[in-house]
């Protein structure tokens, strides 16, 4: 599902999740662990304000393991909680729960001096469209739960899902709309299938994603498609194109005539690319 976003949307959405944060104790920001600023809201600090707040970079599984360390290091010095999970496999998912009451102790604390009972953690879990919101929440329940289509603008009974003894899980989650302004973040976005590729064209993704590998992971491509000349000056967005319809002969997109289906080739490319068949890759450092 992906939203486009107007302003009115982005106001709405807003709403929603200042109403459902009255609600609850502890957010939780999920990001995409190949991307975790560009997949950050940014307005995220406005909107939860002082929320006691755990990020989850999702997606541990498809993103470089050395990149998703420092990520975690930067977000630490922020005095930010962190999780790297991978909420389809259910990996680093039991370590929630314990991060959340750790995050509650000081409210835990001052229950205690008022002399009242303890009750369950309130959760919320917040992100941008196809960070995994539905997979964690279905994770986390231990079943298939989630209703989808929980667009802004649209109002539902919201329920709460138990989650071990002490915690409660808002079925809806809050969805956030990603940043727009920076051209970069737009194809990044892309490059991970966070938004539609009809919002970009397929080869400008395929161009983007090609000239990071060769920048940050220069055996990638020779290594998997086993083409020998791989293109040195990273400027030349001839060359690329040159690399992207080679890629495209290794699997079968050309078309009578001899000339390559570049966009065929630039659709198998980023479909390696985020189904991990390229390697665990991250696109932005810290
Ligand atoms: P959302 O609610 O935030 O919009 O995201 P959702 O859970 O629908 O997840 C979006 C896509 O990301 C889904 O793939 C989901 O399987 C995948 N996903 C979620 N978490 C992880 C993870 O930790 N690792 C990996 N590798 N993938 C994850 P899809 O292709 O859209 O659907 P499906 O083919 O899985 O049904």
């Amino acid at each position: 599902m992906t939203i486009q976003w107007f302003p009115g949307h982005m106001t709405r959405a807003r709403r929603q999740i200042e109403e459902k944060l009255k609600l609850i104790d502890v957010a939780i920001e999920l990001l995409d662990a190949r991307l975790p600023s560009s997949s950050r809201n940014p307005m995220i600090y406005e909107i939860l304000g002082n929320k006691p707040r755990l990020v989850l970079l999702n997606k541990h599984d498809l993103a470089d393991p050395a990149v998703t360390m420092r990520w975690v290091e930067q977000l630490a010095t922020e005095n930010i909680k962190v999780l790297p999970i991978d909420a389809s496999a259910g990996t680093g998912v039991q370590q929630i729960l314990p991060r959340c009451r750790e995050l509650m102790a000081p409210k835990f604390e001052l229950w205690r001096k008022k002399g009242m009972q303890p009750r369950s953690i309130r959760v919320l879990i917040v992100g941008i469209p196809n960070v995994g919101k539905s997979t964690l929440i279905n994770r986390l329940a231990g079943r298939g739960v989630t209703a989808t289509g929980d667009r802004p603008g649209i109002t539902k009974g919201q329920q709460w899902i138990k989650i071990g003894k002490d915690m409660e899980l808002l079925d809806t989650p809050g969805i956030l709309w990603p940043r727009f302004e920076d051209p970069l973040v737009g194809l990044r976005l892309a490059a991970t299938g966070a938004i539609r590729d009809e919002i970009l064209h397929l080869e400008e993704i395929a161009i983007f994603v090609a000239k990071v590998l060769l920048q940050r992971y220069p055996t990638v491509i020779h290594d998997r498609y086993q083409i020998e000349t791989i293109p040195t000056d990273l400027s030349s967005t001839e060359s690329i194109i040159q690399l992207i319809e080679a890629i495209g002969r290794k699997r079968g997109t050309v078309m009578s005539g001899g000339k390559v289906d570049v966009n065929r080739a630039s659709d198998i490319f980023l479909r390696e690319l985020r189904s991990g068949k390229l390697g665990r890759i991250t696109l932005e450092t810290p």
